[in-house]
């Protein structure tokens, strides 16, 4: 992306908290104008405020990734006001901490309608407004590539994006839209305490490897890196969890071994 993102539009989705603020400050740092998307209005704009009150430009626009209508609102809004998108950000995303054995297949349709289909419903609605060099920038997990217990439709739904994604690079080309996938290992987020149950309840935990995790305004520096320079895809994770993606590629037995649950009784 040559001179950066300086003027550009960068609409950021899932910006009300976690990776998403922190991709807010970083993008709106580097003097994009920001487009702020999520379900809560009120978090939206204390993250619109923050980003002005550092110098850059930003607005909150409410959206529902579950709900198709609030998409096609919010696409036909920033159409109307911002009329180009240069950069679109797919980072909402929501998990899972529940056995397959326990979990509802609604909360599979949930995590699916977040992360996938809403993703996919958005980016079929921006395609006009990126195309002629726009940017798809979709946020993934080191789940799409290593599957482990308890979150079995966040893995499956992240997976299932790669899918999309690196076919949508291949065939938007054409069209001067490219594509960049991040794939992250743990970040400092309440992504385990948003995360479903197998009832739908909110698990409301912060696990270990959360709390543990990737300093979020470190990650979104790396993405707004990757952004600018190209990248097609990029790896942001600690040793450690690339181990567990290159143990799964090279040694699959073991990798399925080392993630066995232990036998009851
Ligand atoms: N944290 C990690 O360790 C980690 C690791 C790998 C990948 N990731 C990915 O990073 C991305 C950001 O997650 P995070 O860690 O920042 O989690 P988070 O703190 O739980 O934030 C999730 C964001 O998604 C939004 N969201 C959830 N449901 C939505 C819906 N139906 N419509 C619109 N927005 C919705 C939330 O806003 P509202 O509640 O206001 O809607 C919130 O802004 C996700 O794609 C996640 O899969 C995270």
């Amino acid at each position: 992306m040559t001179g950066g993102v300086a003027g550009k539009t960068v609409w950021i989705t899932g910006a009300s908290g976690g990776l998403g603020e922190a991709l807010a400050h970083a993008f709106g740092a580097a003097g994009a104008r920001l487009v702020l998307s999520a379900r809560r209005g009120d978090e939206l704009a204390r993250v619109a405020r923050a980003v002005s009150d550092a110098g850059g430009t930003a607005r909150a626009l409410p959206m529902d990734l579950a709900d198709a209508g609030s998409i096609a609102a919010a696409a036909a809004d920033v159409a109307r006001v911002e009329q180009r998108i240069d950069v679109l950000v797919h980072n909402a995303g929501q998990t899972q901490r529940a056995l397959i054995a326990d979990a509802g297949v609604d909360v599979y349709r949930r995590l699916f309608e977040v992360n996938f289909f809403g993703p996919l419903a958005l980016t079929k609605a921006a395609l006009p407004a990126l195309a002629g060099g726009g940017r798809i920038v979709v946020v993934s997990s080191i789940a799409a590539y290593y599957s482990s217990p308890y979150r079995s439709g966040y893995n499956a739904s992240k997976k299932a994006l790669h899918g999309l994604f690196d076919a949508l690079r291949a065939e938007a080309h054409r069209d001067g839209i490219s594509v960049l996938l991040v794939v992250l290992g743990s970040v400092r987020t309440k992504v385990s305490v948003n995360a479903l149950r197998g009832d739908g309840s909110a698990y409301g935990r912060m696990d270990p490897a959360m709390a543990a995790g990737m300093d979020p305004a470190e990650v979104a520096a790396r993405i707004v890196q990757a952004t600018v320079a190209g990248r097609e895809e990029i790896t942001v994770a600690p040793l450690r969890q690339r181990w567990l993606m290159w143990r799964k590629a090279w040694f699959p037995r073991l990798a399925s071994r080392a993630v066995r649950l232990r036998p009851r009784g």
